[in-house]
């Protein structure tokens, strides 16, 4: 298998090293093999990037939304190989796939015209005869690192405002997406976009972070993934002025009080907790439940999960699919460990159909449990009961997460309160805490945090340095 996914200056370049990926559906199939960048294939991309960026910001925003809107209509019409591609990659279930790969359609047209807008504000003067403005210029290489759990959509609500606005890239995608990464890679070739403006290295986090918070021409970092290495490229960045973009993982509350839809919130939840196996950063992963409906409700949600069609990702019929590698399903494990070893009482799932985890609801779950605490990524969700709306906010902010939020009611100040009160950066009323639209501004607080809103009007903000120009006419 050719493993050609290093890109640097608009050439696909022989590896020298490689490794393999499998099928998280079929660990026997293999799927591809990837190129393991070296410092100095990163140090490459900088150079090729700093390059090709100044040529690419003097072309005119039309041109640059141009190249975004082919490259839509590309993955438009290539929307099923890019499915297929993403279901090979991580194994999401076929429905979840082609929806992303759809949303990734939106999200490069969004930007094509978002582009458009007004890049700039004016303002009065002391000075009458003074025009005081503002412009809004591209930072210049921009680095995007990009986790494996939304191949497609991730990514692009990375690089297409940062080549909006006039940026050159250096991309490190996660190792399980990097297939999906090589086919977003050459669909923006297709579409025209001059070298060296995207260079994508393939290769470990690990062994390349360092040389790409060390390039000197690093001028923004946009990272999702985990609190651990999102917090140690702020440390590695610490002492530089890189505009710097995390967006940290959740543990996602979800309140339900006695006034609310009932069958109407144990769908949300069940979809909110299992939906893409659970592996969303924006997925329910708690479900605090007044105790007049608890029974009720948690007969209502053990219906909808048993309904779920759990097993093959590339089946249409699919509604999770298998944890995306060896190592997820590991972590999965160790979790469903801590319930059967009494931290928790499983009423559905807690095991394993060939490569798939079953859709799991704990119940009774130790208050200082890990299983209440820690980003798990996988289709597990706590069901708690609260006494009421005081005891449900008092709990659902009991985390070091903030990111989403749900409540079920019908009453429209308690909903408010809710609004005000939650300590999360997305709140949502009477809907499951995942799902994104990309006109809006998206991140979290606290240990959510992503320093910088990404998408709508602020991945404009991070993308762009603003310039203030006083300008008298002589
Ligand atoms: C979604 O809820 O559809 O990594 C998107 C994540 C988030 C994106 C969630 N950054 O799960």
């Amino acid at each position: 298998m050719s493993a050609e996914t290093i890109w640097i200056a608009g050439a696909w370049e022989a590896a020298v090293r490689t490794s393999e990926r499998t099928d998280p559906s079929a660990p026997e199939r293999l799927t591809g093999a990837y190129a393991r960048a070296t410092a100095d294939d990163v140090a490459r991309a900088f150079a090729a990037a700093a390059a090709a960026q100044p040529a690419w910001a003097a072309t005119s925003a039309q041109a640059r939304g141009e190249l975004l809107r082919h490259t839509a209509d590309l993955l438009e019409r290539h929307a099923e190989a890019a499915t297929e591609r993403l279901i090979a990659d991580i194994g999401k279930a076929r429905r979840d796939a082609r929806a992303e790969v759809l949303r990734g359609v939106a999200i490069l047209r969004y930007y094509a015209g978002e582009v458009l807008q007004h890049n700039g504000e004016s303002y009065p003067s002391v000075d009458p005869s003074t025009l005081l403005l503002t412009l809004e210029e591209p930072v210049g290489v921009v680095g995007a690192i990009t986790p494996w759990n939304f191949p497609v959509a991730i990514p692009l609500w990375k690089l297409a405002p940062a080549l909006a606005f006039g940026n050159a890239i250096v991309w490190k995608p996660a190792d399980a997406a990097a297939g999906s990464a090589v086919l977003l890679a050459r669909l923006l070739e297709e579409a025209g976009i001059p070298p060296g403006v995207l260079n994508l290295v393939t290769g470990s986090g690990r062994e390349l972070s360092a040389a790409i918070t060390g390039a000197p021409q690093l001028a923004a970092l946009t990272f999702t993934g985990s609190a651990e290495v999102g917090l140690d490229l702020r440390t590695a960045l610490a002492r530089r002025t890189v505009k710097l973009q995390l967006e940290l993982g959740g543990k996602n509350p979800a309140i339900v009080l006695t006034d609310a839809d009932l069958p109407d919130a144990a769908e949300q939840i069940a979809r909110g907790a299992m939906g893409s196996t659970g592996e969303r950063c924006t997925a329910t992963s708690r479900a605090y439940v007044q105790r007049g409906v608890y029974d009720d409700f948690l007969a209502l949600l053990l219906e909808r999960v048993g309904a779920l069609r759990v097993g093959d990702p590339y089946d249409e019929a699919t509604d999770v699919g298998p944890p995306a590698s060896a190592e997820q399903r590991r972590t999965i494990e160790r979790y469903l460990a801590l319930a059967l070893a009494g931290e928790a009482t499983i009423a559905c799932g807690g095991g394993w159909d060939g490569p798939c985890v079953q859709p799991t609801v704990l119940t009774d779950v130790a208050p200082a449990s890990a299983l209440l605490r820690e980003e798990i990524f996988g289709p597990v969700l706590c069901v708690v009961p609260i006494d009421d709306f005081e005891d449900g906010i008092a709990r659902a902010n009991d985390t070091e997460f903030g990111l989403s939020s749900a409540i079920f009611t019908r009453d429209l100040a308690t909903a408010l309160a809710f609004a005000r009160r939650t300590e999360s950066g997305l709140v949502h009323i009477n809907r499951e805490t995942a799902g994104v639209e990309p006109h809006v501004p998206f991140g979290g607080l606290k240990g959510s945090s992503s320093l910088q809103r990404e998408q709508g009007t602020a991945a404009r903000q991070f993308f762009t340095n603003t310039k203030t120009v006083y300008v008298r006419p002589r």
